[in-house]
């Protein structure tokens, strides 16, 4: 894979035949630059669209950008969210995604119209649910993802049956990280996306970091072009 390295005062950017990459000293100037260009993308959702639709992410990682994202002046009235997956537990169980999120950013924007995937009917009857909630969306503007040290996202991961799927929701079963029950937007529909936005930060994370650089199929580096806000940590050499 071919690239250019170029340098600027904020990082340095390397610009992949299929991804821009953005590497910072830290997570936390990764998540704020990240937090910089969704506010953009979504003021750019809204002035074109009147709404933007985001996709957002679970896991840890994104709870600063989160915060950051929360300082900006956006008309956060025409935001609507939706996670990317959902872990199938009980509603308020505090390993669900959306107890994150909603810690995180809904309770800071409370304007902000969140579309939580009912995770806890089980994840066929919840993917089926959720078919019909993002059913009017031909294409989200944004989808901000994580990404696993395997190279999943969402709740899409290596070898997985739910890879598999043309649904726009997919029920995930057999999951490497609990619960071994999901619920995830498909492959399909992060690649409908009209931009895609990765947050990923660590040197648990170089190993697998160095072999989507490479060139490797991963889920993550299935879903289209990337924006990657990433850490040095998580590029570094050790993992090549
Ligand atoms: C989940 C997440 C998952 C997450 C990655 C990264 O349900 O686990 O949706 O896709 O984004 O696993 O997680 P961390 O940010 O905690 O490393």
């Amino acid at each position: 894979m071919n690239c250019s390295l170029a340098v600027n005062s904020a990082g340095t950017s390397r610009l992949t035949d299929m991804h821009h990459w953005m590497v910072y000293p830290s997570l936390d100037v990764a998540a704020k630059a990240a937090a910089d260009f969704i506010a953009e993308q979504i003021a750019a959702s809204i002035e074109a669209r009147g709404v933007c639709h985001m996709i957002v992410p679970g896991g840890n990682t994104p709870a600063g950008c989160f915060a950051a994202l929360a300082e900006k002046p956006l008309q956060w009235d025409k935001l609507h969210c939706y996670p990317g997956d959902e872990r199938c537990y009980a509603v308020g169980n505090t390993e669900r995604n959306d107890v994150m999120i909603t810690a995180n950013l809904l309770s800071r924007l409370t304007s902000i119209h969140f579309h939580p995937m009912q995770a806890e009917r089980g994840a066929e009857q919840a993917a089926l649910a959720y078919r019909k909630t993002i059913g009017a969306i031909d294409a989200f503007d944004i989808a901000f993802l994580g990404m696993g040290e395997d190279g999943h996202t969402a709740s899409l991961f290596p070898g997985n049956a739910a890879l598999q799927e043309t649904a726009s929701v997919v029920a995930v079963h057999a999951s490497p990280k609990p619960p071994a029950d999901r619920v995830s937007m498909s492959l399909v529909t992060l690649r409908q996306a009209r931009l895609r936005v990765v947050l990923a930060a660590g040197a648990s994370k170089a190993m697998i970091m160095a072999r989507i650089r490479a060139g490797e199929a991963l889920p993550v580096n299935q879903v289209g072009d990337i924006h990657w806000f990433v850490d040095e940590a998580s590029v570094s050499k050790e993992g090549e």
